[in-house]
């Protein structure tokens, strides 16, 4: 079994969609094992998205980030890093299929409802950024 930390970001808290997304999840067979909703501070934030620090992007991500209550997850399940992210779906919902998370609910690049770890290396680091 293996572990994965997912975070329903602002966009998606904000429009009152947290429960149609977990749905996508736990379809598929996968555990919510620990689920919290959470203020994420800048320093969280920064922490989080550490390896994005200095993109174009990064200030716009941690003040999006930061403005609502966030909703954190681990989801556990066989192959659970890959298969959240096929179920969330490519980073700009332009482009993702649209019966993926961000292909039915994402806004944009940036406002793309979830984030799930990409590897078990950063599934463990993220965990304990968030379930400390
Ligand atoms: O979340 P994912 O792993 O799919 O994408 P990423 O490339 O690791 O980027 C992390 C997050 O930064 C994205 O989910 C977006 O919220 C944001 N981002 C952005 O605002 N603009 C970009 N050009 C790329 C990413
Ligand atoms: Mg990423």
């Amino acid at each position: 079994m293996e572990k994965t930390l997912v975070l329903i970001k602002p966009d998606a808290t904000e429009r009152n969609i947290i429960g149609s997304i977990i749905s996508f999840y736990e379809k598929q067979g996968l555990k919510i094992s620990q689920m919290q909703m959470m203020e994420a501070s800048v320093e969280k934030a920064t922490l989080h998205y550490s390896e994005h620090i200095g993109r174009p992007y990064f200030d716009e991500l941690i003040s999006y980030i930061t403005r609502s209550p966030l909703c954190a997850l681990v989801i556990e399940g066989e192959d659970a890093i890959n298969k959240v992210r096929k179920i969330n779906g490519n980073t700009d919902p332009e482009k993702a299929d649209k019966n993926t998370i961000r292909g039915s609910f994402g806004l944009s690049k940036t406002e793309n409802s979830v984030h799930a770890s990409d590897c078990s290396e950063n599934a463990q680091r993220e965990i304990k950024i968030w379930f400390s």
